[in-house]
């Protein structure tokens, strides 16, 4: 069996200054093919909710949710001829910010039912007691900073963060409070490049960027995203393929192969 990828993996590659490459992933077959691409950690992001539910914000995920894709995720990792992907699983809203007992047991549950690695939270000071109550107990926490998703209801829009002053300084201060509070890696959503830069170049946690420069130790972006499945790409992820204009041709040339009698070919 291949060697796996662990959180020590990722600090030694942020100390040679090797770039690590995170994706989302929701379920065994797309596990099994970013492991195979190469990718160093699949990221069961809450995302789910939106590019595979059909909720329109990642509030009603739900921790049952979580589990039964993130489980799917790690059954799709580790068959390739590649290093074993460390798997990360979100922490749906409102099963872990009531307390640090709160996280604790909802990351209990997570770890033992799905096998994957780490749990990610979003929120930076505000959290950082929680994260170190967490590391202390022997679990890897992902940190998410910056635009953070699940606070959308608060904040009224996903509008990139770090803009005016201000929040510059809180963000550099979330970031901070994370690292010394234990997290094992820490994700900058849409925020200013020089600000990813200067968090990744001056804190030990690897950083990890969507919208947030080439500045970071690693890059994440969402599958759907990537691959050209979701339709409508944020700007700052252009789509490597176009998999939504394929599989619609495909499935519209069978479709007319049945409706015209000649499938199956006799
Ligand atoms: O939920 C998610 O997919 C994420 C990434 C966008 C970082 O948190």
């Amino acid at each position: 069996m291949n060697k796996r990828i662990t959180a020590a993996t990722l600090a030694k590659a942020k100390a040679a200054n090797e770039k690590s490459v995170w994706l989302t992933a929701y379920d065994t077959a797309s596990a099994g093919l970013a492991e195979a691409a190469g990718v160093d950690v699949l990221l069961v992001g809450d995302s789910l909710g939106m590019v595979a539910l059909g909720f329109d914000s990642t509030i009603p995920v739900t921790l049952d949710h979580m589990i039964h894709h993130t489980a799917a995720v790690v059954r799709g990792t580790g068959c390739s001829d590649k290093p074993g992907a460390w798997v990360v699983c979100d922490l749906p809203f409102g099963t872990y910010q009531q307390s640090p007992e709160q996280a604790f047991e909802t990351s209990v549950r997570v770890l033992q039912e799905t096998g994957c690695d780490a749990v990610k939270l979003e929120g930076g000071v505000p959290m950082a007691e929680t994260i170190r109550f967490l590391s202390d107990r022997g679990i890897a926490v992902v940190a998410h900073i910056g635009l953070t998703p699940q606070s959308v209801k608060k904040f009224g829009s996903y509008r990139p963060r770090g803009n005016n002053p201000a929040e510059h300084d809180a963000i550099l201060e979330d970031a901070k409070a994370v690292a010394e509070a234990g997290a094992v890696a820490l994700v900058l959503e849409c925020v200013p490049a020089e600000l990813a830069q200067t968090i990744t170049e001056t804190l030990p946690v690897p950083t990890v960027g969507i919208g947030a420069g080439v500045g970071c130790d690693a890059q994440v972006l969402v599958w759907h995203d990537l691959l050209g499945l979701s339709g409508k790409n944020p700007p700052f992820a252009p789509a490597y393929t176009n998999l939504r204009e394929q599989i619609t041709t495909a499935i519209a040339a069978w479709s007319g192969d049945v409706r015209k009698g000649t499938f199956p070919e006799q």
